[in-house]
């Protein structure tokens, strides 16, 4: 006979780790005493909307009735509750598969999904988080679980949040789990919730450094687990392409490898003498993009122009200004090299965007912009014939007409363009969404045309900048942005307007890599920073409460330790900073 072992409840966990901020609420507030305790809720982050204790608990043990319409099975929904079965139970799940609304028969002891239809659904407070797109509902009794959304997204963030009802060793792989037969406790609450913001995205620069496909499907866990929806590809740089393009071979032959790489700060001038390079082929990419869609996450692929091409150019100086030798860059910076706006150039983009979409699904596509500087168009005869021919007043409008020109196509292809502020310099295209990364001004501008943007300031929103002193971090580019920093971003700038303010589709943290060489340190200087950006971009605002947060994260840090993740631990175990 197996044993039975009941996991520790979620509530005394979090009795645990709230006892220091317990003591520091009695000890600075006598009036606290006095009242009743409120019920602790379980550590969730992202903090739902609403969440109430409403008795008893859950029991998921082996066997667990699964009940899920019948159009679900085989979906992402399907497979990834199995995999929840799986690592509580190490036994796939037991499902039934119904027809119509609801199960004719309720059975005891079951978990049931339901997917509603929006049409039916009443306009009342009641419905109010189920007809959003990415809500959902929980409702937990002794005797079922209830998820309920009006589409599949939904239901899949109702099932992350299942997860982080569960102890924090459901993250941990554990296959004794068979034999043990252990009861997994649910509490009795009820959960209903809606995202803040439709576009909550994590970036990851694999141009300076080249991340393995395995990492790049960790990183997408990772951010299914915060509720975050899109991943940026950041996939080539001067110092590497990174992308397979078939018509044109030379750019995973020459472009996608570097002769040496500094090693230390910039501008040591030490070189590590070691060539460099890797790119994903375009079966990986879209091994990658189909896992990402199981986990209803987006990715938005970044290819770069006009600037940032100098290993573009290493490959093909014949789409240069330059007659020249090109090389893949060794080292950082901003470099002169651009693409020349000639018309054989504008066709290598065509070609290279048109295996680009046929990769890429989502709606958007990234097309760089940023730090292009001009200097080559103002000594090439044919930038400047370009300018002429078509009245533009300087290199600025010119880099606007090529921006504007790839808009045009990409649009008639169904895309829509992103780019980083400085597309607006010169005239933005005309339906370009702004990535606002220097600062918010390049956001408030952009929205107050009627522009889509994405923020992403860098004093919030770059997790390559330090998170402690610098003598006792690992290197890094600059700056310092620390977890508290983060959770304290607003994405909406006080200077816009209502109106204004619903062209911020949201915000999303930005991983360069000049001086992170592997995956781990990714996990260090994005985790738990993401995390905090997770609850910033899915609560309200009046949610917002640092103390709450804190407390929350130690418990999220278990999960992050289950599962691995080499986070930064500066917030580990103590109330930082104003303590
Ligand atoms: C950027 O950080 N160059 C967008």
């Amino acid at each position: 006979m197996s044993m039975t072992k009941p996991l520790s409840n979620h509530k005394t966990v979090m009795l645990q780790k709230l006892i220091p901020l317990l003591c520091l609420l009695l000890f600075s507030s006598t009036s606290i005493i006095a009242q009743e305790p409120e019920p602790i809720l379980p550590a969730l982050i992202p903090v739902p909307k609403t969440m109430q204790a409403i008795g008893n608990p859950f029991t998921i043990v082996q066997g667990t009735l699964i009940l899920l319409p019948s159009e679900l099975e085989g979906s992402p929904i399907h497979s990834t509750l199995n995999e929840l079965m799986h690592t509580t139970t190490w036994l796939n799940g037991n499902f039934v598969f119904y027809e119509g609304n609801k199960p004719s028969t309720m059975t005891d002891s079951a978990i049931v999904l339901l997917l509603h239809n929006p049409e039916n659904l009443q306009n009342n407070t009641h419905n109010k988080h189920l007809s959003h797109q990415e809500g959902y509902r929980i409702h937990v009794t002794p005797e079922q679980l209830k998820l309920e959304a009006s589409t599949e997204h939904g239901l899949f963030n109702a099932i992350m949040t299942l997860r982080q009802l569960l102890p924090t060793e459901v993250e941990k792989e554990d296959p004794s789990r068979v034999s043990n037969n252990m009861i997994w406790t649910v509490p009795g609450v009820h959960i209903a919730d809606h995202p803040r913001f439709s576009y909550r995205g994590l970036h990851l620069d694999v141009g300076r450094h080249f991340m393995p496909v395995s990492f790049i499907k960790h990183y997408i866990d990772l951010l299914a687990m915060h509720k975050m929806n899109r991943f940026h590809w950041h996939l080539t740089e001067d110092q590497g392409w990174r992308i397979e393009i078939k018509a044109y071979p030379k750019l995973t032959e020459i472009a996608a490898f570097r002769k040496e790489t500094l090693i230390r700060r910039y501008g040591s001038n030490t070189y590590d003498n070691r060539p460099y390079g890797g790119f994903y082929t375009q079966e990986e990419i879209k091994d990658v993009v189909s896992y990402a869609a199981e986990k209803y996450i987006t990715i938005v692929p970044e290819i770069e122009m006009p600037g940032h091409t100098s290993a573009v150019l290493a490959a093909y100086p014949e789409y240069g200004c330059q007659d020249k030798e090109y090389k893949v860059q060794t080292t950082w910076g901003v470099f002169e090299d651009i693409f020349c706006p000639s018309e054989k150039t504008f066709g290598f983009l065509e070609d290279v965007l048109d295996e680009v979409m046929a990769l890429f699904p989502g709606e958007y596509i990234h097309i760089g912009g940023d730090e292009a500087p001009k200097k080559q168009w103002e000594e090439s005869a044919l930038a400047q014939e370009v300018i002429r021919r078509e009245g533009l007043k300087d290199e600025h409008e010119l880099q606007s007409y090529f921006i504007s020109r790839i808009e045009r196509y990409l649009n008639s292809k169904g895309r829509q363009i992103i780019g980083w502020d400085e597309i607006l310099e010169g005239g933005l295209a005309p339906r370009a969404t702004v990535m606002s990364w220097r600062g918010e001004r390049g956001g408030i501008e952009a929205a107050k045309m009627g522009h889509d943007v994405i923020m992403t300031p860098g004093n919030t929103n770059y997790f390559d900048h330090y998170q402690g002193t610098m003598s006792n971090e690992p290197l890094a580019i600059c700056c310092f942005t620390s977890v508290e920093d983060v959770y304290g971003y607003e994405p909406i700038p006080a200077a816009l307007s209502q109106e204004e303010a619903k062209h911020v589709l949201g915000a999303q943290g930005n991983v360069w890599t000049e001086y992170i060489r592997t995956p781990e340190k990714v996990e260090y200087m994005a985790y738990p920073r993401a995390t905090a950006l997770s609850e910033v971009l899915w609560s309200d605002p009046s949610q917002k409460d640092w103390y709450s947060f804190w407390a929350r994260l130690q418990h999220h840090f278990e999960r992050l330790d289950n599962r691995g993740v080499n986070y930064a631990p500066h917030y580990e175990g103590q109330l930082k900073p104003h303590e």
